[in-house]
């Protein structure tokens, strides 16, 4: 009896426990903003940076300089998105009404347990995108609905557009040459999905980095996984690989995703090294299709939510998170199912997040055409895929935002910046009392 009130004592007080703030209610308005302006960088790979067409820089690029250094008259980020956007040499499928350019608001914090960063930036639609892939019945089989505006099945008008918001950044602690300068543009090549000569399935499959760490597609990649940057069909050994990631020659890439991980109120943690990976442990958002069958694993729980699916004509009027501790039952194949009915293609789980993948929260809210996002981010992680936080440190840091139903390289994106915790730097995060 007298243990427990000592312990209760104590808690109450916080004696052994480093003090977190309560991330709901930090006064944001004492806290000062920058507005970092982000752009549509339609395929501005590292590739045609360093080519003629990028008119008279591709020297200084392939030197190193910073694109500020050249890019830094006022609004160059709006001119250059509202170009890039529309049609043209770096835009062969423009999206129709999209934005060329976002203001994103930005605001950090710290205290001796997590960073806090706060985002706001307008949508495009007057709804939250927080919907994503379905799988619909069609009288015979479940199909993936839904698709990202840059696919041809959606521009063609064969699919719907639909696909989660997303808003993203990638931290450098100085250990990878270049990202200083030229930031995310390091990760960004031609051959990814939806970039110049994207990679065909052959050429995948006699790619012998790619078969060694069992990948089939090609996404980001930092230049020094290859033995040249500027192809990403000559990867190094897994060795070298891994002597690259011992010395911390990664970038920590963390994704908050609307559907995917703000359900659970968490954002996801992966890097980007010789692919854009996940973090070790297990994410909160799988795959709800069967493999073998590719009929739902789960479907809602009609006594909690009061349906088991949806029809297309439900969409975007509530929302329709999937979360298996909370609102899912096991799929019952024979529950009368009929065509046209959906259920999410992805399950989120706070549950079944674990290990280095699960490090991060997130708390957000979409109002008035807005979101507000707070990322909390522990400092000290000692993961060896994680950038560490510390009091103190500046770090490099790019931004994105995916805006839209839109994946790949529709976001906009930001010129690199600084943060500092505590520290003089672009953005000062502020240390919390
Ligand atoms: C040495 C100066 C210089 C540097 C460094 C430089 N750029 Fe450029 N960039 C230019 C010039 C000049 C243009 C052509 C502008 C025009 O046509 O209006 C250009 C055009 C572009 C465009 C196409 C915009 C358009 O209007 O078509 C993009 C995108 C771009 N640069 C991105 C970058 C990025 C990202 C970096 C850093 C990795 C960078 N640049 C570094 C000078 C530079």
């Amino acid at each position: 009896m007298k243990k427990t009130t000592l312990l209760l004592g104590l808690a109450v007080i916080g004696i052994g426990a480093a003090q977190a703030a309560d991330p709901a209610k930090i006064n944001w308005s004492r806290i000062p903003a920058v507005t970092v302006p982000l752009f549509y960088p339609g395929q501005s790979s590292y590739e045609w940076l360093r080519s003629d067409a990028h008119k008279g820089a591709f020297k200084e690029v392939i030197r190193g300089d910073s694109c500020t250094s050249c890019h830094d008259e006022e609004d160059a980020e709006k001119d250059m998105g509202e170009k890039l956007v529309k049609a043209g040499p770096l835009e062969p499928r423009p999206v129709k009404g999209k934005s060329g350019h976002v203001d994103l608001k930005v605001q950090a914090a710290y205290d001796s347990k997590n960073a806090y960063l706060r985002f706001q930036w307008k949508t495009d639609n007057a709804y939250p995108g927080t919907e994503h892939q379905y799988l619909r019945f069609d009288g015979k089989e479940w199909k993936v609905f839904g698709f990202p505006k840059l696919d041809k099945v959606v521009q063609d008008g064969e699919q719907m557009g639909i696909y989660e918001d997303r808003m993203s950044i990638m931290i450098d602690d100085g250990k990878v040459a270049g990202f200083a300068n030229q930031g995310c543009w390091l990760t960004c090549h031609d051959g990814q999905r939806d970039m110049p000569k994207q990679f065909t399935k052959d050429e995948v499959a006699g790619n012998a980095m790619l078969q060694a760490i069992k990948k089939n597609d090609v996404r980001k990649f930092l230049p020094e996984t290859r033995t040249d940057p500027s192809d990403w069909k000559t990867g190094k050994s897994v060795e070298d690989l891994a002597k690259i990631k011992a010395a911390g020659g990664f970038v920590d890439l963390i994704q908050w995703r609307a559907h995917r991980s703000n359900p659970v109120k968490m954002t996801d943690d992966g890097y980007v090294l010789e692919f854009r990976l996940s973090d070790g442990g297990k994410d909160m958002f799988s795959s709800n299709a069967d493999r073998a069958t590719h009929q739902p694993k789960f479907m809602w729980d009609a006594k909690k939510v009061g349906y088991k699916s949806i029809t297309v004509d439900q969409l975007r009027k509530a929302d329709h998170s999937l979360i298996r501790e909370q609102n899912a039952v096991p799929f019952d194949p024979n529950a009368g199912w009929k065509e046209g009915d959906m259920i999410p293609d992805y399950v989120v789980s706070r549950e079944d997040a674990k290990g280095s993948a699960a490090d991060n929260n997130a708390i957000a809210t979409w109002k008035d055409g807005m979101w507000t996002l707070v990322m909390i981010r522990p400092l000290g992680l000692g993961n060896n895929d994680d950038k560490m936080l510390k009091a103190g440190g500046v770090y490099n840091i790019g931004f994105a935002v995916h805006d839209d139903n839109i994946t790949t390289r529709g976001h906009h994106v930001s010129f690199v910046r600084t943060i500092g915790l505590g520290a003089k730097a672009d953005i000062k995060a502020v240390k919390l009392p």
